[in-house]
Protein backbone atom coordinates (compact mmCIF):
# COMPACT_ATOMS: atom_id res chain seq x y z
CA UNK A 1 0.00 0.00 0.00
CA UNK A 2 1.46 3.54 -0.95
CA UNK A 3 1.30 6.37 1.90
CA UNK A 4 -1.09 8.22 -1.21
CA UNK A 5 -3.20 5.06 -0.47
CA UNK A 6 -2.99 4.71 3.12
CA UNK A 7 -6.37 6.19 3.98
CA UNK A 8 -7.59 4.84 7.08
CA UNK A 9 -5.87 7.16 8.92
CA UNK A 10 -8.47 9.70 7.99
CA UNK A 11 -10.92 7.74 9.96
CA UNK A 12 -9.75 6.53 13.17
CA UNK A 13 -10.12 7.64 16.68
CA UNK A 14 -8.02 10.68 17.63
CA UNK A 15 -6.28 11.61 20.97
CA UNK A 16 -7.02 14.61 22.31
CA UNK A 17 -4.87 17.70 22.62
CA UNK A 18 -6.51 20.51 24.59
CA UNK A 19 -3.40 22.44 24.77
CA UNK A 20 -2.53 24.55 21.80
CA UNK A 21 0.75 22.76 20.26
CA UNK A 22 2.53 25.45 18.29
CA UNK A 23 2.79 24.74 13.99
CA UNK A 24 5.54 25.73 12.07
CA UNK A 25 4.57 28.02 9.41
CA UNK A 26 6.21 27.38 6.08
CA UNK A 27 5.85 30.07 3.09
CA UNK A 28 3.85 33.32 3.45
CA UNK A 29 0.95 33.87 5.44
CA UNK A 30 -0.85 37.06 4.83
CA UNK A 31 -0.61 39.54 7.33
CA UNK A 32 -4.20 40.52 7.69
CA UNK A 33 -4.82 37.10 8.04
CA UNK A 34 -5.60 37.01 11.86
CA UNK A 35 -8.46 34.50 13.26
CA UNK A 36 -9.68 31.42 14.75
CA UNK A 37 -11.04 28.51 12.03
CA UNK A 38 -12.54 25.84 14.20
CA UNK A 39 -13.82 22.69 12.30
CA UNK A 40 -15.90 19.86 13.65
CA UNK A 41 -16.18 16.36 12.48
CA UNK A 42 -16.03 12.58 13.80
CA UNK A 43 -12.93 11.76 15.95
CA UNK A 44 -13.99 8.54 17.80
CA UNK A 45 -15.42 5.52 16.09
CA UNK A 46 -15.82 3.22 19.29
CA UNK A 47 -18.38 2.56 21.73
CA UNK A 48 -16.66 0.96 24.52
CA UNK A 49 -15.42 -2.40 23.14
CA UNK A 50 -18.13 -2.07 20.30
CA UNK A 51 -16.84 -0.31 16.54
CA UNK A 52 -19.52 2.31 15.43
CA UNK A 53 -20.53 1.52 11.52
CA UNK A 54 -20.66 4.74 9.85
CA UNK A 55 -18.61 7.91 9.20
CA UNK A 56 -21.23 10.23 10.96
CA UNK A 57 -21.12 7.87 14.32
CA UNK A 58 -17.83 8.92 14.94
CA UNK A 59 -17.97 11.11 18.10
CA UNK A 60 -17.92 15.22 17.77
CA UNK A 61 -14.10 16.13 17.67
CA UNK A 62 -13.56 19.91 17.40
CA UNK A 63 -10.25 21.33 15.82
CA UNK A 64 -8.92 24.71 16.52
CA UNK A 65 -6.15 26.48 14.28
CA UNK A 66 -5.23 30.17 15.67
CA UNK A 67 -3.51 32.33 13.47
CA UNK A 68 -2.56 35.67 15.25
CA UNK A 69 1.15 37.74 13.95
CA UNK A 70 1.80 35.07 11.55
CA UNK A 71 2.17 32.50 14.38
CA UNK A 72 -0.53 29.27 14.08
CA UNK A 73 -1.12 27.10 16.52
CA UNK A 74 -3.85 23.75 16.72
CA UNK A 75 -5.70 21.93 19.21
CA UNK A 76 -8.44 19.54 19.54
CA UNK A 77 -10.86 18.80 21.64
CA UNK A 78 -14.36 16.30 22.08
CA UNK A 79 -17.61 17.51 22.19
CA UNK A 80 -19.04 16.17 26.07
CA UNK A 81 -21.74 14.69 24.91
CA UNK A 82 -23.89 12.14 27.02
CA UNK A 83 -23.04 10.14 23.41
CA UNK A 84 -19.42 10.87 24.19
CA UNK A 85 -19.65 10.32 27.58
CA UNK A 86 -21.00 6.49 26.78
CA UNK A 87 -18.74 5.79 24.05
CA UNK A 88 -15.64 5.58 26.81
CA UNK A 89 -17.69 3.07 28.69
CA UNK A 90 -20.28 2.01 27.16
CA UNK A 91 -22.72 2.02 29.67
CA UNK A 92 -26.64 0.57 30.24
CA UNK A 93 -28.72 2.31 27.77
CA UNK A 94 -29.06 1.80 23.76
CA UNK A 95 -26.34 4.01 22.39
CA UNK A 96 -28.25 5.35 18.78
CA UNK A 97 -26.29 7.01 16.12
CA UNK A 98 -26.69 7.37 12.56
CA UNK A 99 -25.58 4.04 11.65
CA UNK A 100 -25.20 2.22 14.46
CA UNK A 101 -27.55 0.81 17.24
CA UNK A 102 -25.47 -0.22 20.01
CA UNK A 103 -27.56 -2.10 22.86
CA UNK A 104 -26.47 -2.03 26.44
CA UNK A 105 -24.22 -5.07 26.50
CA UNK A 106 -23.75 -6.39 23.39
CA UNK A 107 -21.56 -9.16 24.62
CA UNK A 108 -24.71 -10.58 27.07
CA UNK A 109 -26.64 -13.82 25.92
CA UNK A 110 -29.71 -13.56 23.73
CA UNK A 111 -32.14 -14.35 26.38
CA UNK A 112 -31.05 -11.31 28.06
CA UNK A 113 -30.27 -9.00 25.06
CA UNK A 114 -33.93 -9.94 23.95
CA UNK A 115 -35.49 -8.83 27.05
CA UNK A 116 -33.31 -5.74 27.17
CA UNK A 117 -34.63 -3.97 24.53
CA UNK A 118 -37.67 -3.49 26.24
CA UNK A 119 -36.46 -2.07 29.51
CA UNK A 120 -33.42 -0.32 28.61
CA UNK A 121 -33.14 3.50 28.40
CA UNK A 122 -31.97 5.40 25.53
CA UNK A 123 -29.38 7.87 25.44
CA UNK A 124 -30.24 11.29 23.37
CA UNK A 125 -28.79 11.25 19.98
CA UNK A 126 -26.92 14.81 21.05
CA UNK A 127 -23.79 13.71 19.22
CA UNK A 128 -22.85 16.79 17.59
CA UNK A 129 -20.72 16.28 15.20
CA UNK A 130 -21.41 17.68 11.84
CA UNK A 131 -20.77 21.67 11.80
CA UNK A 132 -20.12 25.08 13.57
CA UNK A 133 -22.33 28.04 13.25
CA UNK A 134 -22.89 31.46 15.31
CA UNK A 135 -26.15 32.13 17.00
CA UNK A 136 -26.88 35.08 19.03
CA UNK A 137 -22.63 36.06 19.63
CA UNK A 138 -22.57 33.06 20.53
CA UNK A 139 -21.12 29.49 18.70
CA UNK A 140 -22.52 26.10 18.55
CA UNK A 141 -21.63 22.88 17.37
CA UNK A 142 -24.35 20.74 15.17
CA UNK A 143 -26.04 17.75 13.67
CA UNK A 144 -29.25 17.40 12.26
CA UNK A 145 -31.25 16.07 15.47
CA UNK A 146 -32.57 18.52 17.83
CA UNK A 147 -29.39 18.77 19.93
CA UNK A 148 -26.95 21.69 19.80
CA UNK A 149 -23.82 22.58 22.04
CA UNK A 150 -22.78 25.96 23.00
CA UNK A 151 -18.56 25.71 22.39
CA UNK A 152 -16.19 28.37 23.56
CA UNK A 153 -14.41 28.86 20.74
CA UNK A 154 -10.81 29.81 22.41
CA UNK A 155 -10.70 26.41 24.70
CA UNK A 156 -13.03 24.30 22.72
CA UNK A 157 -14.61 23.73 26.02
CA UNK A 158 -18.33 22.31 25.84
CA UNK A 159 -20.87 25.08 27.31
CA UNK A 160 -23.95 23.97 27.32
CA UNK A 161 -26.22 21.58 25.23
CA UNK A 162 -29.78 23.48 23.72
CA UNK A 163 -32.21 20.71 22.86
CA UNK A 164 -35.05 22.35 20.16
CA UNK A 165 -37.19 19.59 21.10
CA UNK A 166 -38.27 21.11 24.89
CA UNK A 167 -36.52 24.88 24.24
CA UNK A 168 -38.29 26.41 21.26
CA UNK A 169 -40.95 28.48 22.08
CA UNK A 170 -44.13 27.96 21.11
CA UNK A 171 -46.66 25.13 20.61
CA UNK A 172 -44.53 23.25 17.74
CA UNK A 173 -42.38 20.27 18.58
CA UNK A 174 -39.19 20.42 17.01
CA UNK A 175 -37.79 17.00 16.45
CA UNK A 176 -34.88 17.94 14.16
CA UNK A 177 -33.10 20.93 12.44
CA UNK A 178 -30.61 20.76 9.74
CA UNK A 179 -27.42 20.98 10.32
CA UNK A 180 -26.72 24.07 8.36
CA UNK A 181 -29.00 26.86 9.12
CA UNK A 182 -28.44 30.27 7.42
CA UNK A 183 -27.26 33.87 9.09
CA UNK A 184 -28.93 36.58 7.93
CA UNK A 185 -27.56 40.33 7.58
CA UNK A 186 -29.70 41.14 10.56
CA UNK A 187 -27.92 38.30 12.75
CA UNK A 188 -30.78 36.29 12.83
CA UNK A 189 -30.62 32.45 12.12
CA UNK A 190 -33.62 30.69 10.09
CA UNK A 191 -33.49 27.10 9.74
CA UNK A 192 -35.60 23.81 8.41
CA UNK A 193 -37.06 21.57 11.13
CA UNK A 194 -39.16 18.77 10.94
CA UNK A 195 -41.68 17.69 13.82
CA UNK A 196 -42.48 14.22 13.37
CA UNK A 197 -45.96 12.63 14.34
CA UNK A 198 -49.21 11.47 12.94
CA UNK A 199 -49.27 14.54 10.69
CA UNK A 200 -45.30 15.22 10.41
CA UNK A 201 -44.67 18.57 9.32
CA UNK A 202 -41.74 21.04 7.90
CA UNK A 203 -40.92 23.95 9.85
CA UNK A 204 -39.20 26.74 8.53
CA UNK A 205 -38.12 28.38 11.83
CA UNK A 206 -35.99 31.76 12.49
CA UNK A 207 -34.32 33.16 15.89
CA UNK A 208 -33.40 36.30 15.99
CA UNK A 209 -30.38 38.01 17.02
CA UNK A 210 -29.33 38.95 20.45
CA UNK A 211 -30.82 41.27 22.38
CA UNK A 212 -28.03 42.03 24.61
CA UNK A 213 -29.83 40.82 27.91
CA UNK A 214 -27.32 38.41 29.81
CA UNK A 215 -30.16 36.43 31.18
CA UNK A 216 -31.07 35.19 27.01
CA UNK A 217 -31.70 31.63 26.19
CA UNK A 218 -30.26 30.52 23.35
CA UNK A 219 -33.51 30.03 21.35
CA UNK A 220 -35.43 32.98 22.74
CA UNK A 221 -38.01 34.63 20.47
CA UNK A 222 -37.67 32.17 17.90
CA UNK A 223 -41.06 31.36 16.29
CA UNK A 224 -42.51 29.17 13.69
CA UNK A 225 -42.62 31.10 10.16
CA UNK A 226 -44.00 28.41 7.73
CA UNK A 227 -45.14 25.03 7.95
CA UNK A 228 -46.63 22.52 5.76
CA UNK A 229 -46.44 19.02 5.17
CA UNK A 230 -44.40 16.25 3.58
CA UNK A 231 -45.70 15.11 0.10
CA UNK A 232 -45.04 11.59 0.25
CA UNK A 233 -42.91 10.32 3.51
CA UNK A 234 -41.22 12.55 5.83
CA UNK A 235 -37.75 13.64 3.65
CA UNK A 236 -33.98 13.87 5.10
CA UNK A 237 -32.60 17.30 5.07
CA UNK A 238 -29.52 18.41 5.90
CA UNK A 239 -29.26 22.00 4.18
CA UNK A 240 -31.29 24.12 2.10
CA UNK A 241 -30.82 27.84 0.72
CA UNK A 242 -32.70 31.65 0.69
CA UNK A 243 -33.17 34.15 -1.31
CA UNK A 244 -33.65 37.56 -0.84
CA UNK A 245 -37.52 36.71 -0.64
CA UNK A 246 -37.70 33.17 -0.26
CA UNK A 247 -36.59 30.15 1.46
CA UNK A 248 -36.41 26.97 -0.66
CA UNK A 249 -37.04 23.56 1.23
CA UNK A 250 -35.44 20.98 -0.68
CA UNK A 251 -37.73 17.08 -0.06
CA UNK A 252 -35.86 14.83 -1.77
CA UNK A 253 -36.81 10.83 -2.36
CA UNK A 254 -34.40 9.84 0.91
CA UNK A 255 -37.67 9.52 2.95
CA UNK A 256 -38.21 7.95 6.46
CA UNK A 257 -40.21 4.74 7.36
CA UNK A 258 -41.99 5.77 10.79
CA UNK A 259 -42.81 2.19 11.28
CA UNK A 260 -39.04 1.52 10.77
CA UNK A 261 -38.39 3.94 13.80
CA UNK A 262 -40.95 2.72 16.22
CA UNK A 263 -39.81 -0.91 15.75
CA UNK A 264 -36.07 -0.13 15.98
CA UNK A 265 -35.55 -1.88 19.54
CA UNK A 266 -36.68 -5.17 17.95
CA UNK A 267 -34.37 -4.51 14.78
CA UNK A 268 -31.85 -3.27 16.20
CA UNK A 269 -31.17 -0.23 13.76
CA UNK A 270 -29.38 3.40 13.17
CA UNK A 271 -31.08 6.45 12.00
CA UNK A 272 -29.79 5.29 8.81
CA UNK A 273 -31.84 2.27 8.61
CA UNK A 274 -34.56 4.27 8.74
CA UNK A 275 -34.69 5.67 5.75
CA UNK A 276 -35.28 4.60 2.57
CA UNK A 277 -35.23 5.58 -1.37
CA UNK A 278 -39.09 6.25 -2.41
CA UNK A 279 -38.78 5.54 -6.21
CA UNK A 280 -42.12 6.29 -6.95
CA UNK A 281 -41.18 10.27 -5.28
CA UNK A 282 -40.21 13.05 -7.43
CA UNK A 283 -37.67 15.61 -5.62
CA UNK A 284 -39.35 18.85 -4.49
CA UNK A 285 -38.61 22.52 -4.26
CA UNK A 286 -41.15 24.34 -1.94
CA UNK A 287 -40.53 27.83 -2.08
CA UNK A 288 -41.45 29.82 1.36
CA UNK A 289 -42.32 33.58 1.10
CA UNK A 290 -39.42 35.03 4.14
CA UNK A 291 -41.87 38.21 4.78
CA UNK A 292 -45.54 36.65 4.60
CA UNK A 293 -44.63 33.32 6.01
CA UNK A 294 -46.52 31.79 3.87
CA UNK A 295 -45.59 28.24 1.27
CA UNK A 296 -46.18 29.94 -2.21
CA UNK A 297 -45.71 26.90 -4.22
CA UNK A 298 -43.94 23.66 -5.26
CA UNK A 299 -42.25 22.84 -8.16
CA UNK A 300 -41.20 19.32 -8.84
CA UNK A 301 -38.06 17.22 -10.23
CA UNK A 302 -36.69 14.50 -11.62
CA UNK A 303 -35.63 12.35 -8.17
CA UNK A 304 -32.05 13.33 -7.00
CA UNK A 305 -29.94 13.12 -4.02
CA UNK A 306 -28.01 16.73 -1.83
CA UNK A 307 -26.08 16.78 1.28
CA UNK A 308 -25.57 20.34 0.53
CA UNK A 309 -26.93 23.13 -1.22
CA UNK A 310 -24.67 25.63 -2.48
CA UNK A 311 -26.87 28.96 -2.81
CA UNK A 312 -29.85 30.92 -4.36
CA UNK A 313 -30.64 33.95 -5.78
CA UNK A 314 -33.64 35.35 -7.71
CA UNK A 315 -32.71 37.39 -11.24
CA UNK A 316 -35.21 37.36 -14.67
CA UNK A 317 -37.74 36.35 -12.96
CA UNK A 318 -36.15 33.08 -11.61
CA UNK A 319 -34.93 31.44 -8.67
CA UNK A 320 -31.69 30.28 -9.87
CA UNK A 321 -30.68 27.49 -6.97
CA UNK A 322 -27.27 25.78 -6.98
CA UNK A 323 -26.40 22.42 -4.86
CA UNK A 324 -24.61 19.34 -5.17
CA UNK A 325 -26.70 16.70 -6.45
CA UNK A 326 -26.51 12.48 -6.49
CA UNK A 327 -28.31 10.69 -8.81
CA UNK A 328 -29.91 8.62 -5.47
CA UNK A 329 -28.92 8.35 -2.20
CA UNK A 330 -26.36 5.34 -2.54
CA UNK A 331 -23.64 8.20 -1.18
CA UNK A 332 -25.17 7.60 2.19
CA UNK A 333 -24.57 4.09 2.31
CA UNK A 334 -20.83 4.52 0.74
CA UNK A 335 -20.05 6.81 4.01
CA UNK A 336 -19.85 3.26 5.70
CA UNK A 337 -16.31 2.79 7.56
CA UNK A 338 -15.94 -0.72 5.91
CA UNK A 339 -16.27 1.43 2.72
CA UNK A 340 -14.04 4.35 3.42
CA UNK A 341 -11.43 2.49 5.04
CA UNK A 342 -11.09 -0.09 2.31
CA UNK A 343 -8.09 -0.41 -0.31
CA UNK A 344 -7.72 2.66 -2.56
CA UNK A 345 -7.93 1.24 -6.25
CA UNK A 346 -6.87 3.96 -9.17
CA UNK A 347 -9.88 4.16 -11.41
CA UNK A 348 -12.24 2.91 -8.98
CA UNK A 349 -14.92 4.90 -7.00
CA UNK A 350 -15.38 4.79 -3.48
CA UNK A 351 -17.87 7.21 -3.53
CA UNK A 352 -20.54 8.77 -6.18
CA UNK A 353 -19.57 12.34 -7.53
CA UNK A 354 -22.00 14.63 -6.64
CA UNK A 355 -22.78 17.24 -9.81
CA UNK A 356 -22.80 20.62 -8.84
CA UNK A 357 -26.52 21.21 -10.62
CA UNK A 358 -28.25 24.84 -11.17
CA UNK A 359 -32.08 24.49 -11.36
CA UNK A 360 -34.19 27.24 -12.70
CA UNK A 361 -37.48 27.59 -11.18
CA UNK A 362 -39.92 30.86 -12.77
CA UNK A 363 -41.72 32.80 -10.12
CA UNK A 364 -44.22 33.51 -12.22
CA UNK A 365 -45.51 29.63 -12.40
CA UNK A 366 -45.73 29.88 -8.43
CA UNK A 367 -49.26 30.15 -6.99
CA UNK A 368 -50.41 26.71 -5.80
CA UNK A 369 -49.48 25.14 -3.22
CA UNK A 370 -51.05 22.63 -3.35
CA UNK A 371 -49.82 21.17 -7.03
CA UNK A 372 -46.18 21.18 -7.73
CA UNK A 373 -45.16 22.62 -11.47
CA UNK A 374 -43.27 20.49 -13.27
CA UNK A 375 -39.77 22.16 -14.34
CA UNK A 376 -39.02 22.21 -17.85
CA UNK A 377 -36.93 19.77 -19.10
CA UNK A 378 -33.95 20.78 -22.10
CA UNK A 379 -32.82 19.23 -24.91
CA UNK A 380 -30.51 17.33 -23.29
CA UNK A 381 -33.67 15.84 -21.48
CA UNK A 382 -32.72 17.53 -18.26
CA UNK A 383 -34.13 19.96 -15.50
CA UNK A 384 -31.39 21.62 -14.19
CA UNK A 385 -27.91 23.12 -16.19
CA UNK A 386 -24.87 20.47 -15.21
CA UNK A 387 -22.36 23.21 -13.92
CA UNK A 388 -19.42 20.35 -12.91
CA UNK A 389 -19.18 16.84 -11.95
CA UNK A 390 -17.26 15.50 -8.68
CA UNK A 391 -17.70 18.40 -5.88
CA UNK A 392 -18.56 18.38 -1.82
CA UNK A 393 -18.01 20.45 0.73
CA UNK A 394 -18.87 23.70 -1.25
CA UNK A 395 -18.54 27.22 0.49
CA UNK A 396 -18.16 30.27 -1.42
CA UNK A 397 -18.20 34.05 -0.37
CA UNK A 398 -21.19 33.65 2.04
CA UNK A 399 -21.06 36.86 3.34
CA UNK A 400 -21.05 38.95 0.80
CA UNK A 401 -23.18 36.54 -2.15
CA UNK A 402 -25.55 34.85 0.25
CA UNK A 403 -28.58 35.06 -1.68
CA UNK A 404 -26.88 37.08 -4.47
CA UNK A 405 -25.71 36.32 -7.83
CA UNK A 406 -22.10 34.90 -7.44
CA UNK A 407 -19.32 33.43 -9.31
CA UNK A 408 -17.31 31.29 -7.17
CA UNK A 409 -17.73 27.94 -5.28
CA UNK A 410 -14.80 26.05 -3.63
CA UNK A 411 -15.16 22.40 -2.76
CA UNK A 412 -13.70 18.58 -2.35
CA UNK A 413 -13.40 15.99 -5.22
CA UNK A 414 -12.06 12.58 -5.63
CA UNK A 415 -9.28 12.24 -7.83
CA UNK A 416 -8.64 8.59 -9.72
CA UNK A 417 -9.83 6.71 -6.92
CA UNK A 418 -8.39 8.67 -4.29
CA UNK A 419 -11.07 10.32 -1.60
CA UNK A 420 -10.66 13.91 -0.79
CA UNK A 421 -8.04 14.50 -3.20
CA UNK A 422 -8.34 17.42 -4.43
CA UNK A 423 -9.48 21.35 -3.99
CA UNK A 424 -11.51 23.07 -6.76
CA UNK A 425 -12.46 26.86 -7.66
CA UNK A 426 -15.50 26.92 -9.63
CA UNK A 427 -16.62 29.72 -11.99
CA UNK A 428 -20.52 28.98 -12.01
CA UNK A 429 -21.22 31.54 -14.88
CA UNK A 430 -18.41 30.13 -16.93
CA UNK A 431 -17.85 26.46 -15.65
CA UNK A 432 -14.09 27.28 -15.81
CA UNK A 433 -12.64 25.55 -13.27
CA UNK A 434 -8.76 25.16 -11.17
CA UNK A 435 -7.76 22.64 -8.82
CA UNK A 436 -5.34 22.19 -5.97
CA UNK A 437 -3.86 19.07 -4.59
CA UNK A 438 -0.65 17.19 -3.34
CA UNK A 439 1.29 13.96 -3.11
CA UNK A 440 -0.08 11.88 -0.40
CA UNK A 441 -2.25 14.75 0.99
CA UNK A 442 -6.10 14.40 1.75
CA UNK A 443 -8.28 18.09 1.75
CA UNK A 444 -11.44 18.78 3.54
CA UNK A 445 -13.83 21.32 2.94
CA UNK A 446 -12.14 25.10 1.55
CA UNK A 447 -13.38 27.61 4.05
CA UNK A 448 -13.30 31.13 1.94
CA UNK A 449 -11.37 34.36 3.74
CA UNK A 450 -12.38 37.73 2.40
CA UNK A 451 -9.41 40.15 2.15
CA UNK A 452 -10.28 43.17 4.14
CA UNK A 453 -9.26 45.49 1.67
CA UNK A 454 -10.91 43.03 -1.32
CA UNK A 455 -13.15 44.72 -3.74
CA UNK A 456 -13.65 41.16 -6.02
CA UNK A 457 -15.00 38.48 -5.14
CA UNK A 458 -12.04 36.18 -4.78
CA UNK A 459 -9.98 38.94 -2.91
CA UNK A 460 -8.98 36.26 -0.42
CA UNK A 461 -7.67 33.19 0.56
CA UNK A 462 -9.42 29.69 1.05
CA UNK A 463 -8.37 27.55 3.89
CA UNK A 464 -8.21 23.72 4.29
CA UNK A 465 -6.63 21.44 6.62
CA UNK A 466 -4.47 18.98 4.56
CA UNK A 467 -3.68 15.60 6.53
CA UNK A 468 -0.61 14.37 4.49
CA UNK A 469 -0.15 10.30 5.24
CA UNK A 470 3.60 10.68 3.49
CA UNK A 471 5.39 12.86 6.37
CA UNK A 472 2.41 12.13 8.64
CA UNK A 473 1.28 15.60 8.96
CA UNK A 474 -1.92 18.03 9.44
CA UNK A 475 -1.70 21.10 7.78
CA UNK A 476 -3.74 24.34 7.86
CA UNK A 477 -3.02 25.42 4.34
CA UNK A 478 -3.61 29.05 2.92
CA UNK A 479 -4.47 29.62 -0.88
CA UNK A 480 -4.52 32.60 -2.75
CA UNK A 481 -8.13 32.49 -3.55
CA UNK A 482 -7.93 34.11 -6.70
CA UNK A 483 -4.59 32.14 -8.17
CA UNK A 484 -5.79 29.04 -6.24
CA UNK A 485 -1.85 28.85 -5.57
CA UNK A 486 -0.56 27.85 -2.25
CA UNK A 487 0.58 30.62 -0.19
CA UNK A 488 1.85 29.34 2.78
CA UNK A 489 0.47 26.56 5.38
CA UNK A 490 1.11 26.39 8.95
CA UNK A 491 2.05 22.23 10.08
CA UNK A 492 1.63 19.98 12.90
CA UNK A 493 3.81 16.57 13.06
CA UNK A 494 0.56 14.88 13.99
CA UNK A 495 -2.69 13.50 11.85
CA UNK A 496 -5.91 14.25 12.45
CA UNK A 497 -9.45 12.49 11.43
CA UNK A 498 -10.75 13.99 8.71
CA UNK A 499 -13.41 16.37 9.60
CA UNK A 500 -16.47 17.91 7.71
CA UNK A 501 -17.45 21.52 8.46
CA UNK A 502 -15.77 24.55 9.74
CA UNK A 503 -16.14 28.19 10.50
CA UNK A 504 -13.52 31.50 10.53
CA UNK A 505 -13.86 33.27 13.54
CA UNK A 506 -13.75 36.82 10.80
CA UNK A 507 -16.17 35.12 8.77
CA UNK A 508 -19.02 34.99 11.65
CA UNK A 509 -18.32 38.27 12.65
CA UNK A 510 -19.21 39.87 9.64
CA UNK A 511 -22.61 38.90 9.54
CA UNK A 512 -23.68 38.73 13.30
CA UNK A 513 -24.41 41.88 14.26
CA UNK A 514 -23.50 42.23 17.77
CA UNK A 515 -20.24 40.06 17.17
FE1 LIG B 1 -22.95 19.15 5.81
Amino acid sequence: MTAEQDHTRLFQTADEHSEPISAEVKGNLPSWLTGTLVRNGPGRFECGDTSFNHWFDGQGLLHRFHIQNGHVTYSNKFIRSESYADSLKHGESIHLEFGSFIPPDPCQNIFRRFFSRFWADELPMDNTLVNVFPMKDKIYATTERNFIFEINPETLDTLKRVNFTEEFPGNTTIDSATAHPHQTPDGSVINISITYGRVSTYNVIQIPPSSGKPDERPLEGGNVLCSFPPTGGVGYMHSFCLTENYVVVTETPLVMNVWRVLTRRISETGFLDWLYWDESQLAKFHVVDRKQGTRLGTFSADPFFTFHHINAFEEDGKIYLDACCYHNSSIVNQLYLHNLRSPMVPGEQKLDDADVRRYELPLEELGDAGTAKTLTKGADGLDYTLLYSGMELPRFNYSEKNTKPYKFVYGVGDVDGMIFGHLIKLNVETKEFVTWKEPGGFVSEPVFVKAPDGKEEDDGVVLSCVINISDQTTSLLVLDAKEFKELGRAVVKKITPMSLHGLFQREMMQYCSTA
